[in-house]
């Protein structure tokens, strides 16, 4: 049997009262990314024919996150069932399955959603279902003996005995297009809540003689919401495990994955090894046979096959670290090039810079790229030793080949082949240690 046309309406006009925030719940970031794009991408994989966001009057970042699909504006919240009402002038006429679901539930997967589809099959509707050790907060679903769904009882509705219940409301509904608009009509706001509830649906299509189904959820943690910031945190845990999970089945050693955080477009080439507490923000490719050490946080970089970074290694944003190159523990790289086994090993900032390959940036060894109002370029050629603790102020170009004494400051080109010292000579003067002891301890006894 072919499939019948699908539509998807997102309910994401609620406040999020209980995130205490400016932001819209739905806007709320899980690995760097708005949780209604999550939810939004696994709704593209099912091809709908359209797919509506239900937002409140006041969420214009809300409306630009879900381009290109239409929003159907709620101007007050008056409920769920208020909330798909108001979709409903964008599916006139739409006779297939309408999925309905809450932007607040974003790590529902596909392949749950084909099921749920395929349970309501010819019937009136299907509720997706979970259950809960703790189903404080849940809509319970109340079933008749043959499993088929007597009604929702909210928690604020529910009798002691209906609360005992554990298997909850997680938040999709399957519903036939046909018939949802007079079903709707007749949900009133008789509750606790004084709200339009989507929940009465199923009592009220059972009354009218459709079959209402339940699919229950495998996993409850793809049906977990989100009300608060500790449900967040429960959601980006478990989106974290997913991530990490699907890298590993990818060919990426994770020595403790649980303490590894990734972004949503983090890039990881088969056999990296990634030690404990690694933290990746926004746009980081990182090539085949790269070794990531132990507490390196990496954001906007691109580490190329065979280099080695950390621990303690940061990388911000603009870096490109060559193949093979070492950057080491406590170094900062910002906005530069780093050539193929070039190595910056220890203690070192390196800003505004482009460094050609071979080239060893030692110890301590800093670019000094801004004078307090401007920033400046450092270009370092192939082959070039910069010893420990030297300053390079920009804009400088040191050539190929050069060589630059520890300890110098310097503020010329240095040529091709070229030695620069730019530091004060050692001036020693012997046997004079114990002279100036003596002296100081006799300064110290007179304060005393
Ligand atoms: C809802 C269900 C509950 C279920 C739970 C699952 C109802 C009445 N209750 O409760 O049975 O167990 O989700 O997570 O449906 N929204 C609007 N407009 C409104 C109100 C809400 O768009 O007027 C949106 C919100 O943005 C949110 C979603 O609907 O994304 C759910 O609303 P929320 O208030 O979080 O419902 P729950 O109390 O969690
Ligand atoms: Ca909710």
């Amino acid at each position: 049997m072919a499939r019948k046309p699908l539509a998807v309406v997102i309910l994401a006009a609620g406040k999020g009262t209980r995130m205490n925030s400016a932001l819209p719940k739905v806007m709320h970031p899980l690995a760097g990314r708005p949780m209604i794009n999550w939810l939004l991408d696994t709704v593209k994989t099912l091809s709908p024919q359209k797919t509506i966001i239900v937002t409140g009057p006041d969420m214009p970042a809300l409306e630009a996150a879900v381009k290109p699909h239409s929003c159907a504006p709620q101007k007050q919240r008056k409920g769920t069932a208020d909330a798909v009402k108001c979709a409903l002038p964008l599916l006139k006429n739409f006779k297939g399955d309408v999925l309905v679901l809450l932007g607040d539930t974003p790590l529902i997967t596909a392949e749950t959603l084909k099921n749920l589809i395929k349970a309501r099959g010819a019937g009136g509707l299907a509720v997706l279902g979970t259950q809960l050790a703790d189903p404080k907060g849940y809509g319970r679903l109340v079933q008749n003996d043959d499993q088929s769904l007597e009604k929702i009882i909210e928690e604020k509705d529910a009798s002691p005995k209906q609360r005992l219940i554990t298997l909850v409301n997680a938040g999709a509904f399957c519903i036939d297009g046909t018939r949802l608009e007079n079903w709707l009509k007749k949900i009133g706001k008789k509750n606790a809540a004084g709200e339009y509830y989507l929940t009465d649906l199923p009592e009220i299509a059972a009354k009218s003689g459709a079959a209402t189904h339940v699919y229950i959820a495998p996993d409850a943690a793809e049906v977990q919401g989100c009300n608060d910031r500790a449900d967040l945190a429960a959601l980006e845990k478990t989106l974290q495990q997913r991530l990490r999970k699907n890298f590993m089945q990818r060919g990426i050693s994770m020595q403790d994955p649980d303490t590894v955080y990734l972004h949503f477009d983090t890039k990881i080439a088969a056999d990296v090894v990634i030690e404990p507490s690694v933290f990746f923000g926004a746009g980081v490719t990182i090539e085949s046979g790269a070794h990531i050490k132990a507490f390196s946080h990496l954001e906007g970089a691109h580490v190329k096959a065979g280099a080695t970074i950390g621990p303690f290694a940061r990388l911000r944003p603009g870096t490109q670290i060559g193949e093979d190159a070492r950057i080491g523990n406590f170094v900062e790289i910002k906005k530069s090039t780093i050539g193929k086994g070039s190595k910056v090993s220890h203690l070192a900032y390196v800003g505004d810079c482009v460094m050609g390959a071979d080239t060893n940036f030692g110890c301590g060894a800093i670019t000094v790229n801004y004078d307090g109002f401007n920033k400046f370029k450092t270009t370092i050629g192939k082959g070039v030793m910069v010893g420990s603790n030297v300053n390079l102020v920009a804009p400088v170009h040191v050539h190929d080949g050069a060589f630059i004494a520890a300890g110098s400051t310097i503020t010329a080109d240095v040529p091709e082949d070229a030695l620069a010292i730019a530091r004060a000579a050692t001036e020693t003067r012997e046997g004079r240690a114990s002279k100036l002891r003596a002296l100081k301890n006799t300064a110290k006894r007179k304060k005393a």
